[in-house]
C-alpha cells in the first residue's frame, strides 16, 4: 500500500518517538508543536529530550521528518494526523481533552485526510465523543482510530519497532486496515478491537503493572516485620510463569507521567460510572506512603532531620530518562525539607530545575560531591553510575556513613563491610562492621 504522508501533533516524549519510528517506516512524517522553542531546537538539530536512540532515528530519518508550529501546515497534506498531545488531569479526576479539541479545530484546512487517529491517553468513551464532533465538523468521511501507546520511557524507541501487540480500535474496517499498513515492519502482532476496548486496554495494562509494584511494596512492608527478604521471596515468586519476574521491583514506588495519572484516571472512570474501583485505590494510596514511609524510616534511624544534610542520588523516576514528572524524588525532597533537613542532590540525566523543592537544594556534579558531608545519603533512582561507585570512598566523606537505597540496587553484606549502615526496602537494616 507504500508510504503515507502523517501529521503527528505533539513533539513531546511519545509523539517525537511515534514521528521518528514512522519516518523510519518510510513515511512522510511531519511533527506540530505549540512550543516555539522545542520546534526550533527540532529545526536546529537538537532533540528537546532524553530517550535512547531518538536523536540517531532523527537525525538518520531527517529527509521525510519535518517540525512545524503551524497547525494548518501540518495537516494540508496529511492523510493521517496522529493525535499525541498531553491530556492532564483536571480538579474532578477527569481528562482534561481541549488539546485534543484543538487538534480537530485545525483539521478544516486538510485536503487528503483519510484518518485521525488518537494515540494520548483517554478515558473510555473519548473515541465516541471524537466521532460526533468529526461528523459534526462535516469529517463523516474521515476515519477515527484509537492506537494507545504501550512504550516505556527509556526504551520507547525499541518499544514501538519491537512491541508486544501493536492495539488498534476502530469501528471501521478500511481505517483498521490503513493504521494497520501503517505499521508495516514493525516488529509484533497487530490486535484489532472496538475503539472502547482499545481505550481501555491502555487503562487495564498500565494499573495491572501499576498494582503489580504496589503489591510487592506492600510484601516488602511484611518482609521487614518479620525478618524475611523481599529479594529472595520476589526472585522466587516470579519463576512462576503464570506470575513472572517483570515489574515486582520493590522500592520507592512508581512515578512518571503514566502510572500515576492512569491510575487515578481509572479511579476517575469507575466513579463516574458509579463504582467504587477499590482495588485500584489501595494500589494508588500504597504508593502515595512508600516514599513517606521511606523518610520515616531513615528520621527515626537518624533520631530526626533538623540541620542535617542528606544526599539524593537520583532524581529521574526511573533510570534512563531525564524526566521527573511525579517522580518519589520530588516528594522525598520536600518531605526532607519539610523535616528541617538540607538537600545535595545529583542526576546524571536531569536537566536543571526551577521551583520548589530543587531551587533550594545543592546540585552536584557527581554522586561523591553530593554526599561529601553528608548525614545520610537515599538511593532514589537506580542509575547503574551508583552500583559502580566507590563506595568505600562515599563512606569516607560523608559525616556518617548512612545510606537508605530505596531502590535496593546495592549489596546489603558489601555495604555493611564497608562500613555503612545500611537501609534498603523489604529487607532487614545492617550495620555496618568496619
Ligand atoms: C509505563 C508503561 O510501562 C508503558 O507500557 C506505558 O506505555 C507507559 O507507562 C505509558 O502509559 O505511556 P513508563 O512510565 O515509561 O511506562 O515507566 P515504567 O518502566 O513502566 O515504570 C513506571 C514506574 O514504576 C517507575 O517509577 C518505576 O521505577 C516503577 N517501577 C517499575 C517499580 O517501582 N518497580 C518495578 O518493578 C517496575
Amino acid at each position: 500500500m507504500g508510504n503515507r504522508r502523517i501529521a503527528v501533533f505533539g513533539a513531546g516524549y511519545i509523539g517525537l518517538v511515534t514521528g521518528a519510528c514512522f519516518a523510519k517506516l518510510g513515511h512522510e512524517v511531519v511533527v506540530r508543536d505549540i512550543q516555539d522553542e522545542r520546534i526550533a531546537v527540532l529545526r536546529g538539530g537538537g532533540v528537546p529530550i532524553h530517550e535512547d536512540g531518538l536523536a540517531e532515528l532523527i537525525a538518520q530519518n531527517a529527509e521525510r521528518l519535518t517540525f512545524t508550529v503551524d497547525a494548518q501546515e501540518a495537516v494540508r497534506d496529511a492523510e493521517v494526523v496522529y493525535v499525541c498531545v498531553d491530556t492532564p488531569t483536571t480538579p474532578s479526576g477527569d481528562a482534561d481533552l481541549s488539546r485534543i479539541w484543538q487538534v480537530l479545530d485545525s483539521l478544516h484546512g486538510a485536503r487528503h485526510l483519510a484518518a485521525v487517529v488518537v494515540k494520548s491517553t483517554v478515558p473510555v468513551g473519548t473515541g465516541a465523543r471524537v466521532r460526533a464532533a468529526m461528523d459534526s465538523a462535516g469529517l463523516h468521511a474521515v476515519g477515527y482510530a484509537a492506537n494507545p501507546e504501550f512504550t516505556a520511557e527509556g526504551r520507547a524507541v525499541q518499544d514501538f519497532l519491537h512491541p508486544d501487540r501493536v492495539v488498534i480500535g476502530s469501528d471501521d474496517p478500511d481505517t483498521t486496515k490503513l493504521v494497520a499498513q501503517l505499521h508495516d515492519g514493525v516488529d509484533g502482532p497487530v490486535v484489532e478491537m472496538d475503539v472502547a476496548s482499545a481505550e481501555m486496554v491502555k487503562l487495564a495494562a498500565n494499573a495491572l503493572l501499576a498494582t503489580k509494584v504496589s503489591f510487592t511494596n506492600e510484601i516488602a512492608t511484611i518482609c521487614e516485620a518479620t525478618g524475611a527478604d523481599v529479594e529472595r521471596v520476589v526472585g522466587a515468586v516470579g519463576l512462576d510463569h503464570r506470575l513472572g519476574p517483570h515489574f515486582m521491583r520493590a522500592g520507592l514506588g512508581y512515578g512518571g507521567s503514566c502510572f500515576p495519572k492512569d491510575s487515578r484516571a481509572l479511579r476517575a472512570l469507575s466513579g463516574n460510572a458509579g463504582y467504587a474501583f477499590q482495588l485500584i485505590s489501595s494500589v494508588i494510596e500504597v504508593n502515595d506512603l512508600q516514599p513517606r514511609r521511606a523518610i520515616q524510616r531513615l528520621k527515626e534511624e537518624l533520631g530526626g532531620f533538623q540541620g542535617r544534610t542528606v544526599a539524593l542520588l537520583g532524581m529521574a523516576f526511573k533510570a534512563g530518562t531525564d524526566d521527573i514528572r511525579e517522580a518519589p524524588s520530588t516528594i522525598i525532597a520536600s518531605r526532607l525539607q519539610a523535616e528541617g533537613a538540607s538537600i545535595r542532590c545529583w542526576d546524571p540525566l536531569v536537566r536543571a530545575l526551577d521551583g520548589a523543592p530543587w531551587s533550594s537544594t545543592t546540585r552536584c556534579p557527581s554522586p561523591l560531591e553530593a554526599m561529601d558531608g553528608a548525614d545520610a545519603a537515599v538511593v532514589v533512582t537506580e542509575w547503574p553510575q551508583l552500583q559502580e561507585l566507590a563506595w568505600d570512598e562515599a563512606a569516607a566523606v560523608m559525616r556518617r556513613p548512612l545510606l537508605f537505597d530505596g531502590r535496593n540496587l546495592l549489596d546489603p553484606v558489601q555495604m555493611g563491610a564497608i562500613g555503612f549502615t545500611y537501609m534498603s526496602v523489604g529487607r532487614s537494616t545492617v550495620r555496618g562492621t568496619a
